[in-house]
């Protein structure tokens, strides 16, 4: 809605949605639907289902994606990787083999079937982009597919998940577990089940993104890698004391995922709480803040840092994929 006049006056898109789904139903009409009609229904906590004539109570995502006219398939649903990723998975291998374009920021797709869901885009000559899956809106992929092209990437080092550095610092300034918890689900920075954040494997899901993404343009996809192949230590170990010294000496705690290239170009992984000295580029991160360090052969070692006060720029890295798409 507040974008619509500056894309429609800079890349001469005029992009209409035609369809909306949630947990509750679906809405579809190919005329299109009235957005700010769908946000209203979104805000009073009511669903798309509802919306007047074009909306279905109990119809599913999946099935709207199947039968639906469309160009492209925003899909931003919980990452539910105990569930096969669903409904996300069916959602994005229905839209692409449909031959639609896909963007999603959800990890949980990309993850269990980064190279089912590359190839089936290759096949149908579509896209498939994610780059808000793996540091918010912090532009990760579009780092590595564009700017980096041609180097070696001997190190990655991320601080891709926000909520674990902000606990830690809560944490660090003697506020209490359950307290620091309970104000992370109030600022919605938690995700529902929160031992995907504390325990790293929101990071570590982000991590193999970012590997896969680094081989799928380097090395011809041979040596993908999976969540398993994650050294994962999460924070929910972690005395407050511990993080108190280390400020104490200067230092701040991150949960820092790390990728480091072996001699036969595979990588070792691994997701670990560290303290970090102010010298290192992740080692000043506030509190809602995530960045990631390429340590590179020819492009020296380059570091991105995201401010993400509010959930937008991750919303908005779907708008940058789309536009990287259609303009
Ligand atoms: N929030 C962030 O900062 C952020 C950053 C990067 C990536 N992401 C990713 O983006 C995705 C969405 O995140 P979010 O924070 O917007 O989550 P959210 O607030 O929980 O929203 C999830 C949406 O998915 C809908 N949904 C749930 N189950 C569904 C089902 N079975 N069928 C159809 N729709 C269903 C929900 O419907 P109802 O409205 O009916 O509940 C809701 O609209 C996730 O994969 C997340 O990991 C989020």
């Amino acid at each position: 809605l507040e974008k619509g006049p500056l894309l429609r006056d800079r890349y001469g898109l005029d992009i209409g949605l035609v369809g909306a789904a949630d947990s509750r139903g679906a809405a579809y009409c190919e005329a299109g639907l009235d957005l700010a009609q769908v946000m209203r229904l979104k805000q009073s906590g009511d669903t798309v289902a509802r919306y007047p004539d074009a909306g279905r109570l109990g119809w599913r995502a999946a099935e709207m994606v199947a039968t639906c006219d469309a160009d492209l398939l925003l899909e931003a649903s919980p990452v539910n990787l105990n569930a096969g990723a669903e409904p996300g998975l069916t959602c994005v291998r229905t839209a692409l083999r449909r031959g639609i374009h896909v963007v999603t920021p959800n990890k949980g797709p990309i993850v269990l079937a980064y190279r089912e869901l590359h190839d089936l885009a290759a096949e149908q000559g579509v896209e498939l982009r994610y780059d808000g899956a793996v540091a918010g809106g912090l532009p990760a992929l579009y780092l590595v597919r564009r700017d980096l092209r041609g180097a070696r990437i001997h190190r990655i080092e991320a601080v891709p998940n926000l909520v674990t550095g902000y606990v830690m610092d809560l944490l660090a300034d003697g506020v209490a577990w359950e307290e620091t918890l309970a104000r992370a689900h109030q600022e919605g920075v938690l995700e529902e089940d929160p031992s995907w954040d504390l325990e790293g494997w929101d990071a570590a899901a982000k991590l193999v993104i970012l590997v896969n993404s680094v081989l799928d343009a380097r090395a011809g996809r041979q040596h993908l890698v999976q969540l398993e192949d994650v050294a994962r230590t999460g924070i929910t170990g972690l005395e407050p004391e511990t993080l108190r010294s280390a400020r104490a000496q200067g230092m701040r705690y991150r949960l820092l995922a790390k990728a480091e290239c072996r001699a036969d170009g595979s990588y070792r992984l691994s997701v670990l709480p560290e303290p970090l000295l102010p010298e290192h580029p992740l080692g000043r991160l506030g509190r809602k803040q995530m960045g990631v360090v390429f340590s590179t052969d020819i492009y020296g070692t380059i570091a991105a840092i995201i401010d993400e006060p509010d959930p937008m720029p991750s919303a908005a890295s779907m708008l940058r994929d789309l536009l990287d798409i259609m303009a």
